[in-house]
């Protein structure tokens, strides 16, 4: 059977309440980072793991999102011919080489709700999910194409760990597992946003995840978990049981640009590249 895996989503109903005012009419995912909003990073990687087919769950106030990834046809008429056509460059090939569905989660349940709320653009086939907000760079392939790899042997759902400070586990979903492989751990246990006595390791969950579709079957008997929010750690804990899971130790480096202090830090370090890339 085919073992690549060509859908992913991106859940980004979120209200970004840490950038206001930046993010009263603008979504958080269409800040800029350098000289390309926040997404546009998540779907290059996407797009490198093969998964060109992708789904956005939106919520008000996000259509932004959708012109950005569209023709722009007075923007690129006026530009045309002139040196600065370059610039749209990444963008057109995107354009090329993926398709764009959107649903719209209306209610803010939770980042299990809204992976549920995107069923309706996979269907039953494993998915990837990227979380906008994490940007990661891969160290060679970037953390979905490893991820991918991991799929490919073991075929169950997998998630993106990192190892964070111990004053940090309150922030993440915190996983307990045994390691299978290097960097690769059968996971016995999540919790959702513990306190640091009772975070049973400092491997951290991050926004990406290869999912199996039997996850939405999962997330819809899923109660509301922490903040009253149905979670897709606790839906992730119930998989764990029934089948395996395994949380992936990815090589690369992460920036949380859903806090202004690592949006800043990712803004620092792609300024760097930018300059490389002048010269
Ligand atoms: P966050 O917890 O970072 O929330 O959500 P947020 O609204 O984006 O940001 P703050 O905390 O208010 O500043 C993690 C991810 O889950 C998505 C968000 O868009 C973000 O990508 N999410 C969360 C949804 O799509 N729907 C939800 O109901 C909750």
């Amino acid at each position: 059977m085919d073992r690549k895996i060509r859908k992913v989503v991106f859940p980004v109903a979120g209200l970004g309440t840490r950038f206001l005012p930046a993010t009263k009419a603008n979504p958080k995912e269409m800040l800029p980072v350098v000289d390309k909003p926040l997404i546009q990073y998540g779907v290059e990687e996407a797009m490198e793991a093969g998964m060109n087919n992708i789904g956005i769950v939106t919520g008000r106030g996000k259509r932004a999102l959708a012109d950005h990834f569209d023709v722009s046809y007075e923007l690129e008429h006026q530009i045309s011919g002139s040196s600065k056509e370059g610039l749209l460059a990444d963008i057109r090939t995107i354009l090329d080489e993926c398709t764009f569905s959107y649903t719209r989660q209306s209610e803010m349940k939770g980042l299990g709700h809204a992976i549920l709320t995107g069923e309706t653009l996979i269907g039953r086939e494993p998915f990837g999910v990227i979380l906008a907000d994490d940007l990661c760079v891969g160290e060679g392939d970037g953390v979905l194409t490893q991820m991918a790899r991991i799929y490919a042997k073991y075929r169950c759902s997998v998630v993106a760990i990192e190892e964070v400070p111990p004053e940090e586990v309150h922030k993440y979903g915190v996983i307990e597992g045994s390691e299978l492989e290097d960097g690769v751990y059968v996971i016995s246990k999540m919790v959702e946003k513990p306190k640091p006595d009772d975070a049973p390791s400092n491997l951290a969950i991050i926004g990406r995840y290869i999912l199996t579709p039997d996850i939405f079957d999962v997330i819809r008997n899923t109660p509301p978990g922490r903040n009253g929010e149905i979670q897709i750690t606790d839906a992730l804990q119930i998989q764990a049981e029934r089948n395996m899971v395994l949380a992936y130790r990815f090589k690369g480096r992460r920036f949380d640009c859903g806090s202004v202090g690592g949006f800043v830090e990712a803004t620092n370090y792609f300024y760097e590249r930018w300059k490389e890339a002048q010269e």
